[in-house]
């Protein structure tokens, strides 16, 4: 069988850097061209130097009118926000889209002008299934277009999609997430760039971070949630890497073997959830597209830890794990990669 064509639109930044890393070693996949802004006409090894000597190509100039592409099974847009929702209407039928960005994640409206600033995508939205891979697999294996989910909320909700599916949350759930650097992309800013990252620790966004919406709206879809989420954000020094803490209480008393068995029986099948004791840790996740979980319990209270790394699982990862299965493909194909020690 020939290799399904795909595409990169914003190859030149952070997740554009590991969609290329996972889908230059891809066995089922050919990439046929791949776009950047600044970095247009740049041999792709000049801009991501890990890449040399893998690739010869190019980065293209990001046409604004993709109406007529051509060749393309599947396009991924890892671009800015605001920038695929007026591509991916264009895209000609046929073609299957991943959008790495928030543009699609988020159905109702009012809620996405309020956190994102922008007009809501409107009726095309309807076409676009959330990808978190290990909650929506069988909605994913048929989707023309996959919203990937944030970085954050893929933490979040790995972590909790297991106790909101069997109905066992009551009370509030507070959820204390800490990311490194690079999830703010490869463009430095003053108050994002890693020099001023590097021996500091702050809380960001109270009340206000974008994956509030897109973690409510999931677990609503995973199960019954109608409890308070308390989120917060923080910048760990460090360049890649997220770690969630969720805190919560249990409509029962439940020991961690119950939980434990709560989890194992979610996550049975999903190679890319570990369960792990104690903590886990971002160092066991760098590199690689697996979440790991650990939970301990104290009668009614709970405590769940989970680690990804942003860009793999929290980005570029799991979109070549949605594309896997739109393309009906194993779904951990080009992914069973070990992350590096130390
Ligand atoms: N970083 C993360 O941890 C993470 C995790 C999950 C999701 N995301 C989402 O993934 C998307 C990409 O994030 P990133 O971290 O890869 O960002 P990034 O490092 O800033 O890269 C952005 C890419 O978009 C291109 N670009 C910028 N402005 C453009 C424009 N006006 N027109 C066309 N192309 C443009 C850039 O090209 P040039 O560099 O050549 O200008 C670059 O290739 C974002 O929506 C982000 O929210 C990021």
């Amino acid at each position: 069988m020939s290799r399904k064509k795909v595409a990169i639109y914003g190859g030149s930044g952070y997740g554009g850097s590991e969609l290329l890393r996972i889908l230059l070693f891809h066995p089922e996949v050919e990439l046929v061209f791949v776009t950047a802004n600044e970095h247009a006409g740049k041999p792709i090894r000049e801009v991501h130097k890990n890449l040399n000597g893998f690739t010869d190509l190019l980065f293209l100039p990001a046409p604004d009118d993709i109406s007529t592409i051509d060749g393309v099974d599947l396009v991924f847009f890892a671009l800015p926000h605001g920038q695929a929702l007026n591509l991916i209407p264009q895209l000609p039928g046929g073609v299957k889209a991943i959008d790495l960005s928030g543009d699609f994640r988020i159905d109702e409206p009012d809620i996405f002008r309020k956190y994102y600033k922008l007009d809501h995508a409107g009726q095309i939205q309807a076409k676009f299934t959330y990808g978190l891979t290990e909650t929506n697999r069988d909605a994913i294996k048929s989707a023309e277009y996959v919203a990937n989910p944030g970085c954050f909320a893929t933490a979040t909700l790995l972590a909790l999609a297991p106790l909101v599916k069997n109905g066992l949350i009551s009370g509030k759930v507070v959820v204390d997430a800490k990311t490194g650097s690079s999830g703010s992309g490869a463009k430095p800013a003053a108050n994002t760039h890693h020099p001023q990252r590097m021996n500091s620790f702050y809380a960001y966004k109270p009340f206000t971070h974008q994956h509030v919406p897109e973690i409510e709206q999931h677990l609503r879809q995973v199960g019954s949630f109608d409890t308070d989420l308390i989120f917060m954000t923080h910048s760990l020094p460090v360049s890649r890497g997220i770690f969630a803490s969720c805190y919560l209480e249990t409509s029962a008393d439940l020991t961690k073997e119950d939980i434990g068995k709560i989890y194992s029986g979610f996550y049975e099948g999903s190679y890319f959830v570990r369960i792990v004791e104690g903590s886990p840790d971002i160092n066991w996740v760098k590199t690689t597209n697996f979440c790991d979980i650990a939970f301990h319990t104290s009668g009614k209270q709970v405590v769940v830890f989970s680690a990804i790394d942003n860009l793999v699982k929290g980005a570029a990862g799991q979109a070549v794990q949605n594309m896997n299965l739109m393309f009906g493909f194993d779904e951990t194909t080009g992914l069973r990669l070990p992350g590096t020690t130390p």
